[in-house]
């Protein structure tokens, strides 16, 4: 009899709006990786709405597990885990994951693992759904690019996470998400402004990158206002009684490309700038590991292969499909937690706020 290369762990994810569940063999290899997106359901309010996004989690958390296990080729039966993750994120969301995994793990009798979100995106660059995994070399600087988090980490191992620097306010995500709301791109706002910049000019506008005290911290709410202002003009009053001379229905198919690209590249350029300001900090860093919807970015992804490149580190950048929730990191960082002979107790609670 052969050994067995790891524990069978299903992931659960549904910290937001998506409801996902995976079955990871060991550290990483994926058999499985069910996601059901609620973007429809949120479309028409431009951004998630709690309530809307725990009642669907509730309707679909049992098909995506069932489905999952389903196309892992396994039965339930034959886990070694369940993994979840159970913070940060939307606390009526992350309960309906928590409260699936607790009930599995119960009913199975096999350990429940908790897991960080965010530490879990950082791990994605480990995944694959072939053998052998890509290799993770530490120390590694990591930079999760989300909708709910822009962040660089230290990592020394991949439960070893401490934060060098982190969005004073709106996520670059969101900022993609707003930026395409403003020109009237529809909802999630990050794809569709990848595909319209690559038709424009980027450097039509000069839109500012901050500069803050803490040279590895973002910010994006000028470049949001940058952008608003060169899409509607300046606005006439203040506040919310303030008008604006136009809308981006009055704006060209070209002028309304030159935005997007040139919104693109001042996002991109913050994030690369601080990226590269990290990697010139330390001598030791092997790989730079990268998560989150916005790790998607076509302009991001090429310009982080080119930073790592210069910098000679190993670039570790999941495929899409494990950039954007997933439960399949969940279920790799979680064996990471289980070879170390840790688990949670059945008491674990949803956190909606980072801890690192
Ligand atoms: O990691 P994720 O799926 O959820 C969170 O944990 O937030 O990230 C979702 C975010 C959204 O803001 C979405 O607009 C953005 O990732 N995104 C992109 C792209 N694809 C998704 N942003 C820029 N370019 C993309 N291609
Ligand atoms: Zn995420």
């Amino acid at each position: 009899m052969t050994a067995r290369p790891g524990p069978l762990v299903l992931g659960i994810e549904s910290s937001c709006d998506e409801t996902a569940a995976a079955v990871v063999r060991g550290p990483g290899h994926v058999l499985s990786n069910v996601v059901a997106t609620q973007h429809e359901l949120h479309a028409e309010y431009a951004g998630v709405v709690p309530e809307i996004a725990s009642r669907a989690h509730l309707e679909r958390i049992e098909p995506v597990i069932v489905t999952a296990v389903r196309a892992a080729g396994i039965t339930l039966a034959d886990l070694d885990a369940v993994a979840v993750g159970h913070r940060p994120g939307l606390i009526g969301s992350l309960l309906v994951g928590v409260s699936a995994a607790k009930a599995l793990a119960w009913s199975l009798d096999v350990p429940l693992v908790g897991v960080d979100h965010v530490h879990a995106h950082l791990y994605a660059g480990g995944l694959s759904g072939t053998l052998p995994l890509p290799e993770i070399a530490y120390p590694a600087l990591g930079l999760v690019v989300s909708g709910g988090h822009t962040s660089l980490y230290r990592l020394t191992d991949p439960l070893a996470i401490t934060r060098l620097g982190r969005t004073i306010d709106d996520a670059v995500g969101e900022a993609f998400d707003k930026a395409a709301t403003l020109l009237e791109l529809g909802y999630p706002g990050g794809p569709a402004i990848d595909r319209l910049a690559v038709r424009g000019d980027d450097t039509t506008h000069d839109f500012p990158i901050a500069r803050l005290d803490n040279p590895l911290d973002f910010s994006f709410s000028g470049l949001k206002t940058a952008l608003l202002y060169a899409v509607r003009g300046h606005p006439v009053g203040r506040g919310p009684a303030a008008t604006f001379p136009r809308s981006a229905a009055d704006l060209s198919d070209a002028a309304r490309a030159d935005c997007a690209a040139s919104f693109q590249r001042a996002a991109v350029t913050a994030v690369i700038r601080n990226t590269r300001r990290a990697l010139e900090s330390t001598s030791d860093t092997r790989s730079l590991l990268v998560g989150g919807g916005v790790a998607a970015n076509t302009r991001l992804r090429r310009e982080l292969g080119a930073l790592a490149d210069e910098r000679g580190v190993t670039l570790r950048i999941p495929e899409i499909a494990y950039c954007l929730d997933n439960g399949a990191m969940i279920a790799g960082l979680a064996s990471q937690r289980l070879d170390r002979g840790e688990a949670d107790e059945l008491t674990l609670s949803a956190a909606t706020r980072v801890v690192v």
